[in-house]
């Protein structure tokens, strides 16, 4: 007869190295299969005596159930093991941030802006803003229009309701007021550039109620019209990033500058459309000139003593040129098609380094 200890010793032994659920069926098939070691002794007890089948068969019964209740308790142990690792593999971590989302567009508003700001920034002007709702002397007078001047036709002013003493306030109709602010303020030398807000009574295919400009003031005792024309030619290289961009300088009429030009760049119109280079069409991009000795007497700086040159650029007009976006209208309608299309997704700073 075989030896019933040696084999329980045996099997616990093994069920309990068992590490994983398929070396445990092969060990309950190693018992108690069909062929298995218990199931063969069991078979074995009808040739033996009665004492003995009776001693036997006891001892076997009890093995198979401590073998079966072996088995069962190491499957649990393996089982929750199993589950275990495999939460811990599985796991994720709900801590870590989620990565950025495209949503959301800048406005090229605000992106041409950015970038305008970033190649002035560069030639060393500070950026000043200014308010929307101006006087008329900071938006007209101080700038050399006279009360009855012509040219406050051009401007197509929004007044305000007139105060007590009859006086109106305009949403200002330019940047350029800001240019008196500053030198009242500020002793030369002075180079800056506002950005900002204007307003004028307008609305059509290229033109807004609500629009944006960018006004550059340099003020020292050596500035002169070529540093004007080297300052601005730079910027729309800069800007344009377009080789021989044709520009032109054609003499104009601002009251506040002496002499005063208008800067254009070479298009090509098709239609609405309007495509920059050398096509033999032009397009004004900005109003420039020598600050006039009036404006520079009336901010309190000597004009005997000072010169200057200032510039102001439609934001938008640039914009569409640069952007191809042939209809003003949509830059305030708060589309979501047309921003989606159109804006610039917020990584996309504008550097001088990587080219505005
Ligand atoms: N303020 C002018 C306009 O709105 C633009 C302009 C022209 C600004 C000449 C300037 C300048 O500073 O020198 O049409």
């Amino acid at each position: 007869m075989f030896n019933i200890k040696a084999l329980e010793t045996e099997l616990l032994a093994r069920i309990a190295r068992a590490e994983d659920l398929d070396s445990l069926e092969q060990i309950r098939i190693f018992a108690l299969g069909k062929k298995g070691r218990i199931t063969t002794a069991m078979s074995n007890l009808a040739g033996m005596n009665m004492n003995t089948r009776k001693k036997t068969g006891k001892a076997l019964n009890s093995l198979k159930c401590l073998v079966k209740n072996a088995l069962v308790a190491r499957k649990i142990a393996l089982s929750s093991a199993i589950l275990n690792n495999r939460i811990v593999a599985d796991r994720v971590d709900i801590s870590l941030p989620a990565p950025p989302e495209m949503k959301g567009r800048i406005h090229p508003i605000t992106q041409t802006t950015d970038e305008i700001v970033t190649i002035f920034a560069e030639m060393g002007f500070v950026v000043v803003e200014g308010p929307d709702i101006e006087s008329d002397y900071y938006n007209f007078e101080a700038l050399n229009f006279t009360p009855d001047h012509p040219a406050r036709q051009d401007q197509d002013t929004l007044y305000l309701k007139p105060d007590k003493n009859g006086k109106r306030k305009v949403l200002r109709t330019h940047t350029s007021p800001v240019q008196i602010r500053t030198m009242e303020k500020q002793s030369p030398p002075i180079r800056i550039i506002v950005p900002g807000r204007t307003f004028r009574s307008d609305h059509d295919a290229t033109h807004s109620p609500m629009f944006h400009q960018l006004e550059g003031l340099v003020v020292d005792k050596v500035s002169h019209m070529g540093h004007l024309k080297g300052c601005l030619i730079d910027f729309c290289h800069a800007f344009f990033s377009i080789k021989d961009l044709p520009l032109r300088f054609r003499p104009s009429y601002f009251p506040f500058t002496e002499p005063s030009a208008e800067l254009d760049i070479g298009c090509l119109r098709i239609g609405t459309e309007v495509k920059i280079g050398d096509y033999g069409n032009w397009l004004e991009i900005l109003g420039c000139g020598m600050v006039h000795p009036n404006v520079l007497h009336n901010s309190g700086i000597n004009p005997n003593k000072y010169q200057g040159f200032a510039f102001g650029i439609g934001i938008e007009r640039v914009s569409m040129l640069k952007y191809g976006i042939p209809d003003l209208r949509p830059f305030y309608e708060s589309n979501l098609r047309w921003m989606r299309h159109y804006g610039f997704l917020s990584f996309a700073q504008p550097t001088i380094a990587g080219g505005v």
